[in-house]
């Protein structure tokens, strides 16, 4: 195929945009304080005017909200909390019609406790056929009073939950690597490869686009459930990336591809080698999957060259194309975290609090979208990114909702601070997040959020949203049909500069000089106004290098 064809038959998600709706905190349509489906329809246009290509919409389905949403306990219907399926239906519609496309979340790895098949596992007796679908054994020690083995809960504490017997005695033990309110499926079992084919086909026959995959590398377990012991192999783990987990996949792929236009799936595949990562984005896997490394990589020039190389190098191997994330619901803004001394992200060790120079993270979040927005592949957006929201880390203990605070004895406050509801506009909470006389946003609001809100900037042409909404546009009009690689250039120490076509070119300056630009460059965009110039510390510019160079 010649360059041009390539260019013009490319899939949509190859080089798509993609915007991340945690619905609970996007926009509020009832007044509960509390978004909804019909807050998101009623802002459609907001997004469409962004400039995004597709929206993912973390979990909506029924469910207890033990976490978030990710205790499912019906898959094919939506929580009353979020509207109705019939409201679903509208919104997919209606987003179609703004030109975006739709991804859903589908949680495979577990259920919630209310789940109806769980409810059945629990009222039926051990060893019956109903409890099967999860992993119910019985303990160790002589009255099975301990855990079947050492596996402990992402979100602390052991894996593993005993049952009461309805003599109120104590029973088997059911396996959860996240919260005990959500049990672990059985892979192994038929009926649950049959029910999640089943699922899919409900969605795309309601016209999504794709699915994002929760725990993509966990689902399998190795036979025999053994224990991890007391010096692991990250890489060899029980519980994550077991091979058949490969085979879930295979079957997957065979669905999406058997549907009329370009469905796609996106993995939440977080492994320790872009060896085993990789393995999940082969021709008949997963078409992509969040670039986890480039989020944890801190804000420096030699580490975001390695990891832009890595990740390039991985996804080559499999003709996966790369994504660049900067944030999500379960990670420390990235606001925040540019403003700290360590700029990384660790998920074990979130050093919620860390003194903050805010200006300095703005300027690095601001260079930092623009430089994932340049490099080859597809770009996630969380809601807020687009405000340069801060992590919100003033939010009273007794306010705090999520599973981990608690689980993990208060040590970890968790990712509430990442989901505070969106300021719209306004001068005070709720900031426009819902309408006038409504109940309280499930989480408060900081103050200081009225400068940042929607309204506020959406007139300031120097605004974090007016960058997104230009560099956005420029990405779909200049950037989308690039080769997707990348050619670095001569650059002095701590400097970033690369081409994609000889003719557009990204620089970063990670230095803490003002940098002159490349003689015979005209910039495009920048994410910090010139210096007499020269482009500013911690600041990225969009170059062309075909055009006349202007006086800049
Ligand atoms: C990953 C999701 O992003 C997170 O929010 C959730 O708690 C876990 N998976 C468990 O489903």
């Amino acid at each position: 195929m010649s360059k041009s064809t390539e260019r013009h038959t490319r899939p949509w998600w190859r080089t798509a945009a993609i915007y991340q709706v945690y619905v609970r905190s996007f926009a509020d349509g009832n007044g509960d304080g509390v978004g909804d489906l019909a807050g998101v329809r009623s802002r459609l246009p907001y997004l469409r005017d962004l400039g995004v290509d597709a929206l993912w919409f973390n979990p909506w389905y029924r469910s207890p909200m033990a976490d978030g949403g990710y205790d499912v306990a019906d898959y094919r219907d939506i929580d009353p909390l979020f509207g109705t399926l019939a409201e679903a239906r509208e919104l997919i519609a209606e987003a179609h019609g703004h030109g975006l496309r739709v991804i859903v979340d589908l949680v495979p790895n577990h259920c919630s406790d209310q789940h109806r098949w769980f409810r059945e596992a629990l009222a039926a007796d051990p060893g019956s056929a109903a409890r099967e679908r999860f992993w119910f054994t019985p303990g160790r020690g002589a009255d099975g009073e301990l855990p079947p083995n050492d596996w402990q809960s992402y979100f602390g504490g052991p894996a593993w939950t005993r049952t009461t017997g309805p003599d109120g005695a104590p029973g088997d033990w059911y396996l959860h690597l996240f919260a005990p309110e959500q049990p672990d499926l059985n892979w192994e079992h038929p009926e649950v490869r049959a029910e999640f084919e089943s699922v899919l086909r409900f969605w795309l026959d309601h016209g999504v686009d794709g699915f994002r995959i929760d725990v993509a590398h966990g689902l399998a377990k190795k036979p025999g459930l053994p224990d991890v012991g007391p010096h692991p192999d990250v890489t060899d783990l029980p519980y994550q990336d077991v091979d058949a987990v490969h085979e879930v996949y295979r079957s997957w792929r065979k669905i999406t591809d058997s549907y009329p236009d370009d469905r796609v799936f996106v993995g939440e595949v977080w492994l320790p080698t872009p060896e085993q990562f990789a393995r999940y984005l082969r021709p008949d896997e997963l078409h992509s999957a969040f670039n986890f490394e480039f989020l944890c990589c801190a804000w420096e020039h030699d580490a975001v060259r390695d990891v832009v190389d890595g990740t390039l190098a991985a996804h080559a191997r499999v003709g996966a194309p790369p994504t660049w994330v900067l944030s999500n619901h379960d990670t420390i803004r990235h606001a925040t975290r540019y403003g700290r001394e360590d700029t990384s992200f660790d998920m074990g060790n979130k050093r919620l609090g860390a003194p903050t120079d805010r200006a300095l993270g703005l300027r690095r979040a601001r260079a930092a979208a623009l430089l994932t927005m340049a490099l080859p592949g597809g770009v996630y957006v969380y809601q807020g990114d687009e405000l340069a929201l801060a992590e919100v880390e003033s939010i009273p203990d007794a306010l705090l909702q999520d599973p981990t605070f608690v689980r993990s004895g208060g040590a970890d406050r968790g990712r509430d601070g990442c989901r505070v509801p969106l300021p719209w506009s306004g001068t005070r909470a709720p900031f426009g997040f819902s309408p006038d006389g409504a109940a309280d946003p499930w989480l408060p609001q900081p103050a200081a959020w009225a400068e940042q809100s929607v309204a506020a900037q959406h007139a300031d042409p120097h605004s974090v949203l007016a960058l997104y909404r230009d560099a956005l546009r420029l990405r779909r009009d200049r950037l989308a049909t690039l080769p997707e690689t990348l050619d670095w250039l001569p650059a002095d120490p701590g400097v970033l500069a690369f081409t994609r076509d000889g003719s557009f070119a990204c620089l970063v300056n990670f230095t803490d000089r003002p940098l002159p630009l490349p003689p015979g460059s005209t910039p495009l965009l920048t994410s910090a106004p010139l210096q007499d110039g020269q482009l500013a510390p911690d600041a990225c510019a969009w170059l062309d290098l075909s055009l006349p160079a202007t006086g800049h």
